[in-house]
């Protein structure tokens, strides 16, 4: 099982690095100031990587504000007061528990040191069930043997000793009671092999900044953990000036800033990212009942795009933050494991009552149909735009062996969130063919985004537009000149086909457009 399990990984951490350095390589996620060697969970999007992130944000917006007549957008500041923060709780609770390794000066967060050992019980756990499966074959009754082997009932006492501790030290946020645990179970730091620990220490993970410059004095801001308190803020602003009425939902993507202690997995936990949120208004007691609705709209966004309906799963949250009453994630298969994209929480009044005590003004709600007021409970769909990303590059990215023994590397993209729509490609540099496929570009240009290529051989281009996603290449050849037709060729099956030039519009329209897209999910 070890050396199986060695191999899973090592395949899962291939994987991952080949996607890493082809976002890099095909323009699409550059290491932020990389002619300076980079700055630590900061990345920049490439030409190509721009073009899907605006994709993957339109097709967001578009299934919140065209499909939904109940739900409009807002562009709130990044910059905000400072009391916002403290109200909705990120000034005392935003925090990290961290501890340092006085040998190797390396900083860790001491919740992840104490759950990377109970990963670790628990794949002892998994170890003894898998041999034991082998040994007894056919006849193994796998739940029997979980309750009565000794050795799996001595891992699993040991580890719930691990888990309850650990679980009370983090409810009661007791920094001490986590650092003994650590030197309890001789957690080591992986880099010096030592346990010469610091304390622990809470860490807040907000960026701060100051405004203005004048001599009485400057004012310590924040950049936003997160983009849903410009949303709370400006709650009754939209509710009063939109004319609308609860359940109602205001939309908003933009960047958010955190200073992640363990920044790490590429463009999965950044410092600096983008979320695409929406918070729901509903009235007090009915939140469960749209909690369920989002879930579920939620999933079938996610699945319209066609990466696999097995990769996504919900992982519901047994301890809920206290002003939640119920929250899932909804988790996608990433190169290394399970993790979450999406958060939807139902918040209930927590935020909006908060504000209201700390600003003192009235957040309430006028109910017309029950004629009285309230502040308004809230369901929260909480994206990040770069983990959708990385998702998406993940489900996308696939190397082919093709029967001539050659492999090709293959952005599998959803056609309309692929950078690129379509390439034109005259087969030679030459005899008019460039004007011509240049007369095609002029024709399309306007409803896609198209690539004119006549370098190389057709089958280096074809390969070329395969490692960027783009679903169709259009070729212009000779007959081309006589016969307004071209040969269509499908970026998936690698099917060719001649058409007239006048019905391309309509081929490829049809499959790339952000209309069909949102119809699946309408439609599922
Ligand atoms: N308003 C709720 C909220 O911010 P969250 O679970 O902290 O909830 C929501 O974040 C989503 O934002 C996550 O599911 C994830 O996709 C994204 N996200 C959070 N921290 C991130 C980070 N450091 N880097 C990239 N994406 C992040």
């Amino acid at each position: 099982f070890d050396t199986k399990h060695k191999r899973i990984m090592a395949q899962q951490e291939d994987v991952f690095k080949k996607l890493i350095s082809h976002c890099k390589e095909y323009g699409f996620v550059f290491p932020s100031s990389e002619i300076y060697d980079g700055l630590s969970a900061v990345y920049d999007y490439g030409q190509m990587g721009v073009e899907l992130k605006n994709n993957i944000k339109k097709y967001w917006w578009d299934s919140m504000v065209l499909l939904h007549e109940n739900i409009v957008g807002i562009d709130s500041a990044i910059f905000m007061h400072p009391t916002i923060w403290k109200a909705s709780g990120h000034v005392d609770a935003f925090n990290d528990p961290l501890i340092d390794n006085k040998d190797s000066k390396k900083r860790y967060r001491a919740d992840v040191l104490i759950e990377d050992l109970i990963a670790k019980m628990d794949e002892k756990i998994e170890k003894e069930v898998e041999k034991a499966a082998k040994r007894f074959g056919e006849s193994f009754d796998e739940a029997l043997f979980r309750q009565t082997n000794p050795r799996v009932q001595e891992h699993v006492a040991k580890r719930e000793e691990l888990h309850s501790r650990y679980a009370k030290a983090m409810n009661e946020n007791d920094l001490n009671e986590l650092r003994q645990i650590i030197l309890d179970y001789e957690i080591a730091c992986p880099l010096s092999g030592t346990r010469n620990w610091t304390d622990v220490r809470q860490f807040n993970l907000m960026f701060s900044t100051e405004m203005g410059s004048t001599a009485d004095g400057t004012m310590k801001i924040y950049l936003r953990p997160e983009t849903a308190q410009g949303i709370f803020v400006n709650y009754l602003n939209v509710q009063k000036t939109g004319r609308m009425r609860i359940p109602f939902g205001i939309a908003q993507i933009g960047k958010a800033f955190r200073n992640e202690i363990v920044a790490r997995q590429f463009i999965f936990r950044m410092r600096e990212f983008e979320q695409m949120e929406m918070q729901f208004f509903v009235r007090p007691g009915e939140e469960l009942k749209w909690f369920a609705q989002w879930k579920e709209t939620r999933l079938k966004w996610h699945k319209a795009l066609g990466l696999g309906d097995e990769k996504y799963r919900y992982h519901d949250h047994e301890k809920l933050a206290h002003y939640a009453n119920a929250a899932t994630d909804i988790e996608f298969e990433m190169p290394f494991g399970f993790k979450e994209v999406e958060g939807i929480h139902s918040r209930t009044n927590f935020d909006l009552s908060n504000h209201e005590k700390f600003s003192g003004k009235k957040l309430q709600y006028f109910d017309p149909e029950l004629n009285e007021s309230y502040v308004p409970y809230v369901i929260e769909t909480s994206i990040g735009v770069d983990r959708m990303f990385l998702s998406v590059m993940a489900g996308s990215y696939c190397e082919e062996q093709l029967p001539d023994g050659e492999t090709r590397v293959v952005l599998r993209l959803p056609a309309a969130l692929a950078p690129v729509k379509l390439a034109i490609l005259p087969l030679v540099k030459k005899d008019g063919l460039p004007e011509k496929a240049r007369e095609i570009m002029d024709m399309l240009r306007f409803d896609f985004k198209c690539q004119y290529d006549e370098k190389d051989s057709i089958g280096k281009r074809y390969r070329r537009q395969d490692a960027i996603g783009t679903p169709f290449c259009v070729t212009v050849d000779h007959d081309t000149l006589t016969d307004n037709c071209v040969t269509i060729r499908f970026r998936d099956t690698m099917e060719q086909k001649r058409v007239a030039i006048s019905d391309l519009a309509q081929i490829i329209g049809e499959q790339v457009s952000m209309k069909s897209l949102l119809r699946k999910i309408v439609n599922s």
